[in-house]
Protein backbone atom coordinates (compact mmCIF):
# COMPACT_ATOMS: atom_id res chain seq x y z
CA UNK A 1 0.00 0.00 0.00
CA UNK A 2 1.23 3.20 -0.92
CA UNK A 3 0.45 6.47 1.28
CA UNK A 4 -0.02 9.90 -0.08
CA UNK A 5 -0.94 13.22 1.29
CA UNK A 6 -3.45 15.36 -0.53
CA UNK A 7 -5.24 18.82 -0.57
CA UNK A 8 -8.14 17.01 -1.80
CA UNK A 9 -8.56 14.04 -3.16
CA UNK A 10 -7.80 13.12 -7.28
CA UNK A 11 -10.08 13.07 -9.63
CA UNK A 12 -12.25 9.72 -9.70
CA UNK A 13 -10.57 8.44 -6.29
CA UNK A 14 -13.69 7.45 -3.78
CA UNK A 15 -13.23 9.75 -0.49
CA UNK A 16 -14.28 7.34 3.12
CA UNK A 17 -15.83 9.91 5.70
CA UNK A 18 -16.61 8.81 9.15
CA UNK A 19 -20.44 9.16 10.18
CA UNK A 20 -21.77 8.93 14.09
CA UNK A 21 -25.25 8.23 15.28
CA UNK A 22 -28.32 9.27 13.59
CA UNK A 23 -26.19 10.25 10.41
CA UNK A 24 -24.34 13.19 11.71
CA UNK A 25 -21.52 13.63 10.05
CA UNK A 26 -17.66 13.05 11.96
CA UNK A 27 -14.47 15.60 12.02
CA UNK A 28 -13.48 15.56 8.02
CA UNK A 29 -17.26 14.72 6.76
CA UNK A 30 -19.61 18.21 6.31
CA UNK A 31 -18.51 19.31 2.95
CA UNK A 32 -18.54 15.58 1.53
CA UNK A 33 -22.34 15.16 3.30
CA UNK A 34 -23.42 18.54 1.59
CA UNK A 35 -21.76 17.92 -1.48
CA UNK A 36 -24.14 14.47 -2.01
CA UNK A 37 -26.73 16.03 -0.28
CA UNK A 38 -29.58 15.54 -2.35
CA UNK A 39 -28.79 11.44 -3.10
CA UNK A 40 -27.58 10.86 0.03
CA UNK A 41 -30.62 10.39 2.20
CA UNK A 42 -32.27 8.31 -0.22
CA UNK A 43 -29.06 5.83 -0.51
CA UNK A 44 -28.77 6.05 3.45
CA UNK A 45 -32.63 5.02 3.68
CA UNK A 46 -32.05 2.22 0.39
CA UNK A 47 -29.20 0.21 2.71
CA UNK A 48 -30.31 1.24 6.35
CA UNK A 49 -27.24 3.02 6.96
CA UNK A 50 -27.38 4.94 10.04
CA UNK A 51 -23.87 6.03 11.49
CA UNK A 52 -23.85 2.93 13.68
CA UNK A 53 -20.05 0.61 13.59
CA UNK A 54 -19.92 -1.76 10.85
CA UNK A 55 -22.03 0.08 8.84
CA UNK A 56 -21.38 1.87 5.27
CA UNK A 57 -23.10 3.22 2.59
CA UNK A 58 -21.86 3.98 -0.71
CA UNK A 59 -23.21 7.33 -2.72
CA UNK A 60 -21.99 8.07 -6.45
CA UNK A 61 -22.86 11.20 -7.92
CA UNK A 62 -22.22 12.50 -11.10
CA UNK A 63 -19.00 14.10 -9.82
CA UNK A 64 -17.65 11.73 -6.99
CA UNK A 65 -17.81 8.57 -5.07
CA UNK A 66 -18.43 9.11 -1.10
CA UNK A 67 -18.15 5.93 1.30
CA UNK A 68 -20.26 7.07 4.21
CA UNK A 69 -18.50 4.77 6.94
CA UNK A 70 -20.24 4.26 10.62
CA UNK A 71 -18.26 5.15 13.62
CA UNK A 72 -20.97 5.33 16.25
CA UNK A 73 -21.06 8.13 19.33
CA UNK A 74 -17.82 6.49 20.89
CA UNK A 75 -15.07 5.97 18.77
CA UNK A 76 -11.69 5.15 19.64
CA UNK A 77 -8.57 4.15 17.45
CA UNK A 78 -10.11 0.68 17.10
CA UNK A 79 -12.92 1.65 15.89
CA UNK A 80 -11.61 3.83 13.45
CA UNK A 81 -9.26 1.54 12.42
CA UNK A 82 -12.29 -1.17 12.29
CA UNK A 83 -14.24 1.42 10.12
CA UNK A 84 -11.40 1.77 7.87
CA UNK A 85 -11.25 -1.59 6.94
CA UNK A 86 -14.91 -1.90 6.37
CA UNK A 87 -14.92 1.08 3.91
CA UNK A 88 -12.28 -0.96 2.01
CA UNK A 89 -14.37 -3.72 1.67
CA UNK A 90 -17.00 -1.36 0.73
CA UNK A 91 -15.22 -0.40 -2.46
CA UNK A 92 -12.55 -3.44 -3.12
CA UNK A 93 -12.02 -2.79 -6.49
CA UNK A 94 -11.19 0.79 -6.64
CA UNK A 95 -6.91 0.81 -6.70
CA UNK A 96 -6.96 4.30 -5.10
CA UNK A 97 -8.97 5.91 -1.92
CA UNK A 98 -9.09 9.03 -0.75
CA UNK A 99 -10.04 9.68 3.56
CA UNK A 100 -10.34 12.24 6.05
CA UNK A 101 -11.10 9.42 8.80
CA UNK A 102 -7.85 10.29 10.41
CA UNK A 103 -9.54 13.93 11.39
CA UNK A 104 -11.59 12.30 14.02
CA UNK A 105 -10.25 13.38 17.51
CA UNK A 106 -8.92 10.44 19.23
CA UNK A 107 -4.99 9.53 19.85
CA UNK A 108 -3.36 7.63 17.46
CA UNK A 109 -6.27 8.06 14.79
CA UNK A 110 -3.81 8.69 11.54
CA UNK A 111 -1.86 5.40 12.39
CA UNK A 112 -4.69 3.42 13.20
CA UNK A 113 -6.92 4.46 9.68
CA UNK A 114 -3.62 3.89 7.99
CA UNK A 115 -3.76 -0.05 9.17
CA UNK A 116 -7.01 -0.25 8.33
CA UNK A 117 -7.22 0.09 5.28
CA UNK A 118 -3.87 -1.94 5.07
CA UNK A 119 -4.73 -4.67 6.94
CA UNK A 120 -7.99 -4.64 5.21
CA UNK A 121 -6.36 -5.41 1.87
CA UNK A 122 -4.87 -8.76 2.52
CA UNK A 123 -5.84 -11.52 0.20
CA UNK A 124 -4.60 -14.97 0.02
CA UNK A 125 -3.98 -16.03 -3.69
CA UNK A 126 -0.61 -17.96 -3.60
CA UNK A 127 -2.72 -21.59 -4.71
CA UNK A 128 -4.99 -19.98 -7.48
CA UNK A 129 -4.39 -20.54 -10.28
CA UNK A 130 -5.65 -17.59 -12.04
CA UNK A 131 -4.92 -14.58 -9.04
CA UNK A 132 -6.37 -11.61 -9.14
CA UNK A 133 -4.04 -9.13 -10.89
CA UNK A 134 -4.36 -5.97 -8.24
CA UNK A 135 -2.06 -2.91 -8.24
CA UNK A 136 -1.60 -2.14 -3.89
CA UNK A 137 -3.72 0.14 -2.62
CA UNK A 138 -2.73 3.96 -3.08
CA UNK A 139 -3.88 5.47 0.38
CA UNK A 140 -5.12 9.30 -0.19
CA UNK A 141 -4.83 11.05 3.03
CA UNK A 142 -6.57 14.25 2.80
CA UNK A 143 -5.44 17.17 4.84
CA UNK A 144 -2.18 14.78 6.02
CA UNK A 145 -0.96 15.86 9.35
CA UNK A 146 2.54 16.81 9.43
CA UNK A 147 4.82 13.69 9.68
CA UNK A 148 2.35 11.66 8.09
CA UNK A 149 5.92 9.43 6.00
CA UNK A 150 7.39 8.58 9.30
CA UNK A 151 3.80 7.27 10.47
CA UNK A 152 2.94 5.55 7.18
CA UNK A 153 6.64 3.89 7.27
CA UNK A 154 5.90 2.44 11.19
CA UNK A 155 2.51 1.31 9.97
CA UNK A 156 3.74 -0.15 7.12
CA UNK A 157 5.71 -2.51 8.94
CA UNK A 158 3.25 -3.40 11.36
CA UNK A 159 0.60 -4.03 8.06
CA UNK A 160 3.45 -6.39 6.45
CA UNK A 161 3.97 -8.30 9.84
CA UNK A 162 0.45 -9.06 10.12
CA UNK A 163 0.08 -10.66 6.32
CA UNK A 164 3.31 -12.51 6.92
CA UNK A 165 1.63 -13.96 9.99
CA UNK A 166 -0.94 -14.35 7.68
CA UNK A 167 0.36 -16.41 4.94
CA UNK A 168 2.67 -18.58 6.98
CA UNK A 169 -1.12 -19.47 8.92
CA UNK A 170 -2.61 -19.98 5.62
CA UNK A 171 -0.24 -22.02 3.90
CA UNK A 172 -1.05 -25.49 3.22
CA UNK A 173 0.88 -27.69 6.33
CA UNK A 174 2.97 -29.85 3.41
CA UNK A 175 4.64 -27.09 2.17
CA UNK A 176 5.58 -25.68 5.73
CA UNK A 177 7.58 -28.75 7.35
CA UNK A 178 9.62 -27.06 10.38
CA UNK A 179 12.26 -26.87 8.78
CA UNK A 180 10.28 -24.60 5.36
CA UNK A 181 9.29 -22.14 7.93
CA UNK A 182 12.77 -21.63 9.34
CA UNK A 183 13.88 -21.54 6.10
CA UNK A 184 11.26 -18.83 4.82
CA UNK A 185 11.98 -16.62 7.98
CA UNK A 186 15.46 -16.40 7.18
CA UNK A 187 14.70 -14.79 3.78
CA UNK A 188 12.02 -12.96 5.11
CA UNK A 189 14.55 -11.36 7.99
CA UNK A 190 17.42 -11.45 6.03
CA UNK A 191 17.21 -7.20 5.15
CA UNK A 192 16.67 -6.89 8.80
CA UNK A 193 19.18 -6.80 11.75
CA UNK A 194 17.74 -9.47 13.36
CA UNK A 195 20.54 -12.17 14.00
CA UNK A 196 18.52 -15.95 12.94
CA UNK A 197 19.25 -20.05 14.59
CA UNK A 198 18.09 -22.60 13.87
CA UNK A 199 18.34 -25.83 16.14
CA UNK A 200 17.78 -29.01 13.75
CA UNK A 201 17.59 -32.23 15.75
CA UNK A 202 20.98 -32.96 17.19
CA UNK A 203 21.14 -29.38 18.68
CA UNK A 204 17.94 -30.30 20.02
CA UNK A 205 19.60 -33.78 21.35
CA UNK A 206 22.42 -31.38 22.99
CA UNK A 207 19.93 -29.13 24.55
CA UNK A 208 17.66 -31.78 26.19
CA UNK A 209 14.83 -30.13 24.68
CA UNK A 210 12.48 -33.60 25.03
CA UNK A 211 9.72 -31.99 24.45
CA UNK A 212 10.33 -31.30 21.23
CA UNK A 213 11.92 -34.32 20.24
CA UNK A 214 9.22 -36.09 21.43
CA UNK A 215 6.46 -34.74 19.77
CA UNK A 216 8.49 -34.49 16.51
CA UNK A 217 8.71 -38.55 16.46
CA UNK A 218 5.30 -39.50 14.29
CA UNK A 219 6.64 -36.95 11.21
CA UNK A 220 9.41 -37.77 8.93
CA UNK A 221 9.92 -33.92 8.89
CA UNK A 222 12.11 -33.49 11.90
CA UNK A 223 10.94 -30.52 14.41
CA UNK A 224 13.49 -27.72 14.85
CA UNK A 225 14.06 -24.29 17.40
CA UNK A 226 14.14 -21.14 15.70
CA UNK A 227 15.20 -18.13 17.57
CA UNK A 228 15.32 -14.60 16.74
CA UNK A 229 17.08 -11.97 18.39
CA UNK A 230 16.92 -8.32 18.24
CA UNK A 231 19.93 -6.50 19.87
CA UNK A 232 19.75 -3.07 20.88
CA UNK A 233 22.75 -1.17 22.94
CA UNK A 234 21.70 -0.29 26.49
CA UNK A 235 18.32 -1.48 25.82
CA UNK A 236 15.28 -0.09 28.00
CA UNK A 237 14.44 -3.85 29.28
CA UNK A 238 14.00 -7.45 27.65
CA UNK A 239 11.00 -9.12 26.48
CA UNK A 240 10.81 -13.16 25.45
CA UNK A 241 8.17 -13.82 23.27
CA UNK A 242 7.70 -18.30 22.86
CA UNK A 243 5.35 -19.13 20.02
CA UNK A 244 3.79 -23.00 19.46
CA UNK A 245 4.83 -23.57 16.26
CA UNK A 246 2.92 -27.28 15.74
CA UNK A 247 3.19 -26.98 11.98
CA UNK A 248 -0.07 -29.67 11.76
CA UNK A 249 -1.70 -30.92 14.21
CA UNK A 250 -3.29 -34.46 13.63
CA UNK A 251 -3.66 -35.58 17.44
CA UNK A 252 -0.41 -38.05 16.51
CA UNK A 253 -1.73 -41.71 18.29
CA UNK A 254 -4.54 -39.70 20.23
CA UNK A 255 -5.46 -38.83 16.88
CA UNK A 256 -8.34 -36.01 16.53
CA UNK A 257 -11.68 -36.72 14.37
CA UNK A 258 -11.51 -35.42 10.96
CA UNK A 259 -13.39 -32.65 11.45
CA UNK A 260 -11.58 -31.85 14.25
CA UNK A 261 -7.98 -31.72 12.08
CA UNK A 262 -9.31 -29.39 9.11
CA UNK A 263 -8.18 -26.49 10.34
CA UNK A 264 -4.94 -27.85 12.42
CA UNK A 265 -2.60 -26.22 9.44
CA UNK A 266 -3.28 -23.04 11.92
CA UNK A 267 -1.75 -24.64 14.95
CA UNK A 268 1.56 -22.92 13.99
CA UNK A 269 -0.17 -19.47 14.85
CA UNK A 270 1.52 -18.64 17.86
CA UNK A 271 4.78 -19.17 16.10
CA UNK A 272 3.70 -17.31 13.24
CA UNK A 273 2.97 -14.13 15.32
CA UNK A 274 6.20 -14.44 16.57
CA UNK A 275 7.91 -14.22 13.13
CA UNK A 276 6.12 -11.45 12.18
CA UNK A 277 6.38 -9.35 15.01
CA UNK A 278 9.79 -9.99 15.72
CA UNK A 279 10.31 -8.64 11.96
CA UNK A 280 8.55 -5.34 12.55
CA UNK A 281 10.65 -4.53 15.87
CA UNK A 282 13.80 -5.04 14.40
CA UNK A 283 12.26 -2.62 11.72
CA UNK A 284 10.70 -0.12 13.92
CA UNK A 285 14.12 -0.08 15.82
CA UNK A 286 12.35 -0.67 19.39
CA UNK A 287 15.11 0.08 21.94
CA UNK A 288 14.02 -3.17 23.69
CA UNK A 289 16.47 -6.18 23.74
CA UNK A 290 13.56 -9.23 22.43
CA UNK A 291 14.12 -12.73 21.51
CA UNK A 292 11.71 -14.66 20.12
CA UNK A 293 11.36 -17.86 19.83
CA UNK A 294 9.05 -20.49 17.33
CA UNK A 295 9.15 -24.04 19.05
CA UNK A 296 8.07 -25.84 15.73
CA UNK A 297 7.35 -29.37 14.58
CA UNK A 298 4.65 -31.38 12.92
CA UNK A 299 2.24 -33.92 15.47
CA UNK A 300 1.58 -37.03 13.61
CA UNK A 301 0.82 -40.68 13.71
CA UNK A 302 3.87 -42.88 12.31
CA UNK A 303 6.00 -45.85 13.84
CA UNK A 304 8.06 -43.70 15.48
CA UNK A 305 5.97 -41.64 17.72
CA UNK A 306 5.39 -40.99 20.75
CA UNK A 307 2.75 -43.03 22.88
CA UNK A 308 0.23 -42.26 25.16
CA UNK A 309 2.11 -43.84 28.63
CA UNK A 310 5.48 -42.62 27.26
CA UNK A 311 7.66 -40.04 29.46
CA UNK A 312 9.57 -36.72 28.37
CA UNK A 313 12.26 -35.12 30.15
CA UNK A 314 12.29 -31.20 29.22
CA UNK A 315 15.07 -28.97 28.99
CA UNK A 316 14.72 -27.90 32.83
CA UNK A 317 14.64 -31.39 34.08
CA UNK A 318 10.98 -32.00 34.69
CA UNK A 319 9.51 -35.10 33.41
CA UNK A 320 6.11 -35.26 31.84
CA UNK A 321 3.83 -38.29 31.36
CA UNK A 322 2.15 -37.85 27.80
CA UNK A 323 -1.20 -39.44 28.49
CA UNK A 324 -2.75 -37.52 25.06
CA UNK A 325 -0.47 -37.27 22.76
CA UNK A 326 -2.93 -34.66 20.78
CA UNK A 327 -1.86 -32.24 24.26
CA UNK A 328 1.51 -31.42 22.11
CA UNK A 329 1.80 -27.84 22.44
CA UNK A 330 2.64 -27.83 25.64
CA UNK A 331 5.02 -30.23 25.40
CA UNK A 332 7.26 -28.22 23.05
CA UNK A 333 6.19 -25.20 24.85
CA UNK A 334 7.50 -26.86 28.08
CA UNK A 335 11.03 -26.66 26.07
CA UNK A 336 11.01 -23.47 24.75
CA UNK A 337 9.85 -21.83 27.97
CA UNK A 338 12.55 -23.38 30.05
CA UNK A 339 14.88 -21.83 27.43
CA UNK A 340 13.12 -18.45 27.94
CA UNK A 341 13.48 -18.52 31.33
CA UNK A 342 17.36 -19.01 31.47
CA UNK A 343 18.28 -15.55 29.81
CA UNK A 344 15.91 -13.68 33.17
CA UNK A 345 14.16 -11.63 30.50
CA UNK A 346 11.79 -9.14 32.50
CA UNK A 347 9.27 -10.79 30.80
CA UNK A 348 8.26 -13.95 29.12
CA UNK A 349 4.83 -13.70 27.13
CA UNK A 350 3.88 -17.15 24.90
CA UNK A 351 1.62 -17.33 22.41
CA UNK A 352 -0.19 -20.92 21.39
CA UNK A 353 -3.48 -22.02 20.21
CA UNK A 354 -3.66 -23.98 23.06
CA UNK A 355 -7.03 -25.54 23.95
CA UNK A 356 -10.19 -26.39 22.08
CA UNK A 357 -11.41 -25.64 25.77
CA UNK A 358 -10.79 -21.38 25.48
CA UNK A 359 -11.62 -21.25 22.25
CA UNK A 360 -14.88 -22.63 23.74
CA UNK A 361 -15.12 -20.09 26.20
CA UNK A 362 -14.50 -16.92 24.63
CA UNK A 363 -15.13 -17.55 21.04
CA UNK A 364 -13.09 -16.49 17.64
CA UNK A 365 -12.60 -12.75 18.70
CA UNK A 366 -10.91 -12.99 22.10
CA UNK A 367 -8.02 -14.53 23.53
CA UNK A 368 -7.49 -16.39 26.81
CA UNK A 369 -4.95 -13.89 29.45
CA UNK A 370 -3.12 -16.22 32.04
CA UNK A 371 -0.06 -15.28 34.10
CA UNK A 372 2.23 -16.05 36.84
CA UNK A 373 1.71 -12.48 38.56
CA UNK A 374 -0.48 -9.15 38.59
CA UNK A 375 2.12 -6.98 36.55
CA UNK A 376 2.18 -9.58 33.61
CA UNK A 377 -1.68 -9.74 32.48
CA UNK A 378 -1.34 -5.87 33.61
CA UNK A 379 1.05 -5.37 30.88
CA UNK A 380 -0.25 -7.52 28.25
CA UNK A 381 -3.89 -6.09 28.85
CA UNK A 382 -2.92 -2.90 27.83
CA UNK A 383 -0.42 -3.75 25.06
CA UNK A 384 -3.81 -5.55 23.49
CA UNK A 385 -5.67 -2.71 24.05
CA UNK A 386 -3.30 -0.31 22.30
CA UNK A 387 -2.77 -2.75 19.68
CA UNK A 388 -7.14 -3.22 19.26
CA UNK A 389 -6.38 -7.04 19.95
CA UNK A 390 -8.73 -8.36 22.44
CA UNK A 391 -7.89 -10.41 25.22
CA UNK A 392 -9.38 -11.72 28.95
CA UNK A 393 -7.68 -12.59 31.80
CA UNK A 394 -8.40 -15.91 32.95
CA UNK A 395 -7.55 -17.78 36.45
CA UNK A 396 -4.62 -19.69 37.41
CA UNK A 397 -5.84 -21.86 40.26
CA UNK A 398 -2.89 -23.46 41.95
CA UNK A 399 -5.61 -26.26 43.46
CA UNK A 400 -6.39 -27.31 40.05
CA UNK A 401 -2.62 -29.21 40.18
CA UNK A 402 -4.73 -32.36 40.90
CA UNK A 403 -6.03 -32.57 37.15
CA UNK A 404 -2.31 -33.20 35.66
CA UNK A 405 -0.75 -35.27 38.86
CA UNK A 406 0.93 -38.66 37.68
CA UNK A 407 1.46 -41.30 39.36
CA UNK A 408 4.78 -41.78 38.06
CA UNK A 409 6.88 -38.62 36.83
CA UNK A 410 6.28 -34.71 38.04
CA UNK A 411 3.09 -34.48 35.91
CA UNK A 412 0.96 -35.64 33.14
CA UNK A 413 0.25 -33.72 29.81
CA UNK A 414 -3.71 -34.11 30.32
CA UNK A 415 -6.61 -33.78 32.56
CA UNK A 416 -8.63 -36.94 32.51
CA UNK A 417 -11.53 -34.57 32.87
CA UNK A 418 -12.79 -31.80 30.11
CA UNK A 419 -13.44 -29.27 32.94
CA UNK A 420 -10.83 -26.70 33.69
CA UNK A 421 -8.70 -28.06 30.80
CA UNK A 422 -7.59 -24.81 29.52
CA UNK A 423 -6.42 -24.37 33.39
CA UNK A 424 -4.38 -27.70 33.09
CA UNK A 425 -2.75 -26.45 30.20
CA UNK A 426 -1.46 -23.31 31.77
CA UNK A 427 -0.76 -25.09 34.82
CA UNK A 428 1.50 -27.29 33.34
CA UNK A 429 3.30 -24.31 31.05
CA UNK A 430 3.72 -22.44 34.64
CA UNK A 431 6.53 -25.10 36.00
CA UNK A 432 8.55 -24.40 33.60
CA UNK A 433 9.10 -20.39 33.79
CA UNK A 434 10.68 -20.90 37.28
CA UNK A 435 10.59 -17.17 38.95
CA UNK A 436 10.09 -15.06 35.40
CA UNK A 437 7.23 -12.75 34.90
CA UNK A 438 5.08 -14.47 32.22
CA UNK A 439 2.11 -14.59 30.42
CA UNK A 440 0.38 -17.04 28.04
CA UNK A 441 -2.10 -16.13 25.41
CA UNK A 442 -4.14 -19.21 24.17
CA UNK A 443 -5.02 -17.69 20.43
CA UNK A 444 -6.80 -20.92 19.62
CA UNK A 445 -10.14 -18.74 18.99
CA UNK A 446 -8.91 -15.12 17.00
CA UNK A 447 -5.63 -17.29 15.21
CA UNK A 448 -8.00 -18.90 12.48
CA UNK A 449 -11.52 -17.47 12.09
CA UNK A 450 -14.51 -18.48 10.06
CA UNK A 451 -16.03 -14.86 9.34
CA UNK A 452 -14.49 -12.17 7.74
CA UNK A 453 -14.76 -8.74 9.66
CA UNK A 454 -13.86 -5.06 9.22
CA UNK A 455 -10.04 -5.48 8.39
CA UNK A 456 -10.30 -9.73 9.75
CA UNK A 457 -9.82 -11.48 7.13
CA UNK A 458 -11.35 -15.07 7.01
CA UNK A 459 -8.67 -18.00 7.68
CA UNK A 460 -5.50 -16.77 9.03
CA UNK A 461 -5.70 -13.53 11.05
CA UNK A 462 -1.90 -12.64 12.39
CA UNK A 463 -3.49 -12.38 15.57
CA UNK A 464 -0.92 -11.19 18.08
CA UNK A 465 1.61 -9.63 15.96
CA UNK A 466 0.53 -6.06 17.38
CA UNK A 467 -0.34 -7.05 21.03
CA UNK A 468 3.86 -8.22 20.84
CA UNK A 469 4.83 -4.88 18.81
CA UNK A 470 2.75 -3.04 21.43
CA UNK A 471 4.00 -4.72 24.38
CA UNK A 472 8.01 -3.80 23.71
CA UNK A 473 6.78 -0.50 22.71
CA UNK A 474 5.89 -0.35 26.23
CA UNK A 475 8.37 -1.99 27.61
CA UNK A 476 11.05 0.75 26.08
CA UNK A 477 9.33 3.65 27.83
N1 LIG B 1 -4.18 -27.43 18.71
C1 LIG B 1 -5.11 -27.96 19.63
C2 LIG B 1 -6.05 -26.89 20.21
C3 LIG B 1 -7.01 -26.23 19.26
C4 LIG B 1 -8.28 -26.73 19.09
C5 LIG B 1 -6.66 -25.09 18.59
C6 LIG B 1 -9.17 -26.10 18.22
C7 LIG B 1 -7.54 -24.45 17.74
C8 LIG B 1 -8.79 -24.97 17.55
C9 LIG B 1 -4.37 -28.62 20.78
O1 LIG B 1 -3.14 -29.17 20.49
C10 LIG B 1 -5.23 -29.73 21.28
O2 LIG B 1 -5.41 -30.66 20.56
N2 LIG B 1 -5.74 -29.58 22.49
C11 LIG B 1 -6.59 -30.55 23.06
C12 LIG B 1 -6.09 -30.82 24.44
C13 LIG B 1 -6.63 -32.08 25.07
C14 LIG B 1 -6.12 -33.29 24.33
C15 LIG B 1 -6.17 -32.13 26.51
C16 LIG B 1 -8.01 -29.98 23.09
O3 LIG B 1 -8.15 -28.77 23.27
O4 LIG B 1 -8.94 -30.74 22.90
MN1 LIG C 1 -3.27 -31.15 19.76
ZN1 LIG D 1 -2.15 -28.36 18.90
Amino acid sequence: MEVRAKKSPSAGVPIVVGMMGERRPAAGADELLEAVEDVADAVFDGVGFEGKPGQSAVVTTSSRTVVFVGLGDEVDAEGLRAAAGTARKAVDKAEAVATTLHEVDVDGALSAVIEGFGLADYRYQSYLSDPEDRAPLTLEIVGAPKGLKAVAADSASIIDAVALARDLVNTPPRDKAPLDLAQRTTEAASNTSLKVEVWKTERLRKEKMGGMLGVGLGSQRPPCLLTLTHSVRKPKATLAIVGKGITFDSGGLSIKPSNMMETMKADMAGAAAVIGAMIAIAKLGIPVQVTGYAALAENLPGGGAQRPGDVLTARNGKTIEVINTDAEGRLVLADALSLAAESEPDLILDLATLTGACKVALGEKIAGLWSNGKAPTDMVSSAATAAGERVWPMPQPADYWSLIESDIADMRNSSSSRYGSAMAATLLLEQFVGDVPWAHLDIAGPAFVSKAEHYIPKGGTGFGVRTIVELARAMSS
